[in-house]
């Protein structure tokens, strides 16, 4: 592995410091549905402009799970945890709405589950949520990188529009790959794009995804299930076939979110290519802010990490994947 030092991705606040975590309610502005997924759309200046690309946010669910002792006592447990999900987008709030400078507002992207994510998705603007953030450690960008190349595994796709933005905004040529079972599966609706990449004299895939495109990140789609015009196989298959077409592999920097075989596998190529791989990762959480131990992520070496706040961005090397299976 080359020696690389690590910066920040420029934002506000570092990425350690507590107390500027917010805890507080967050009105929704925008909902918009599209088949199994949310995007719900908060005004949380307090959030949206300390924000940094990997980090999440908490979802309560008060409005469910009760506000009084009494209503919570009848309640499963799971259904008082909070919800984590990433910070999918800083969004600017609309003429009229707000004059301001700094960041007013932020989304957040998810796919309808269970309890949680189902009483999420059927909220209405206006509303008031509980909500805390931002929580975590986000993405850093590795020092002489040349090419970021972003692989998402479904809803993975969550933290990359953030961080996309964040990356084209210091000059860093980006890249998207997504991949998803089959079209019905797929986050966002596909758009006739570039072709990112030929194999052979030819196209390997032609689709690609709006809102990357329209940043000018190039993106190109995988499906499991073969369809005319995308690539057939996996997400990580279509990053290693984009890998095979580049002579000169200096200064590529990968970003995985996904289900763990996926990431699990595109660890495993990063390191037989010596290229930097980041991973996010998923773990049940209690607190997220590191009070509970609810969350360990296990580390090579027999050690364990907490994925709230010690991730959940993490070294793909220095995850232990074999105990990560095990999990
Ligand atoms: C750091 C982080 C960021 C995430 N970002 C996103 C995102 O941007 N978009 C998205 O769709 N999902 C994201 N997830 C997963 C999301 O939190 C779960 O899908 C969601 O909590 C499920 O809630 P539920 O009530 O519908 O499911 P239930 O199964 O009823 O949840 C029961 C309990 O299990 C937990 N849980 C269930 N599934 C998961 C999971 N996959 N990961 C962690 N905890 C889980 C819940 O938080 C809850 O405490 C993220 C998870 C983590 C840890
Ligand atoms: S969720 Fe409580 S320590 Fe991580």
């Amino acid at each position: 592995m080359s020696q690389v030092t690590a910066r920040a991705l420029p934002s506000g606040s570092s990425q350690r410091n507590l107390t500027t975590i917010f805890s507080g309610t967050a009105k929704i502005v925008a909902k918009e549905r599209y088949r199994n997924f949310c995007r719900l759309t908060f005004r949380c200046p307090e959030i949206a402009s300390r924000a940094l690309p990997g980090q999440f946010v908490n979802l309560y669910l008060d409005g469910l799970s009760g506000e009084t002792q009494f209503e919570r006592s009848s309640l499963p447990t799971a259904a008082i945890l909070p919800r984590p999900f990433s910070i999918a987008k800083i969004v600017p709030l609309r003429k009229g709405e707000i004059q301001s400078d700094a960041p007013q507002a932020f989304s957040v992207l998810f796919e309808i589950r269970s309890t949680g994510t189902s009483w999420l998705a059927q909220l209405t603007t206006d509303v008031p949520v509980r909500i805390s953030g931002p929580l975590g450690k986000g993405f850093w960008l590795p020092e002489g990188t040349k090419i970021a190349v972003m692989v998402a595994g479904g809803i993975g796709v969550a933290p990359f529009p953030f961080l996309a933005e964040k990356l084209k905004s210091q000059g860093v040529e980006t890249i998207l790959f997504l991949g998803a079972q089959s079209k019905e599966k797929l986050p966002f609706d596909p758009v006739r794009a570039e072709f990112p990449f030929m194999r052979n004299g030819k196209p390997l895939s032609y689709w690609g995804v709006d809102e990357f495109e329209s940043i000018g990140v190039r993106s190109a789609i995988s499906l499991d299930k073969p369809e005319e015009g995308f690539f057939a196989g996996t997400v990580v298959q279509l990053f290693e076939a984009w890998l095979s077409t580049l002579r000169e592999r200096d200064g590529i920097a990968i970003y995985g979110c996904g289900p763990i075989p996926m990431l699990k596998a595109l660890a495993e190529i990063a390191s037989a290519n010596n290229l930097l791989c980041q991973v996010s990762l998923e773990e049940r959480m209690g607190c997220g802010f590191g009070i509970c131990f609810g969350c360990p992520i296990p580390i090579k070496g027999d050690s364990y990490k907490l994925c709230c706040t010690d991730g959940p961005v993490f070294d793909a090397n220095e995850v232990d994947w074999e105990a990560m299976g095990e999990a």
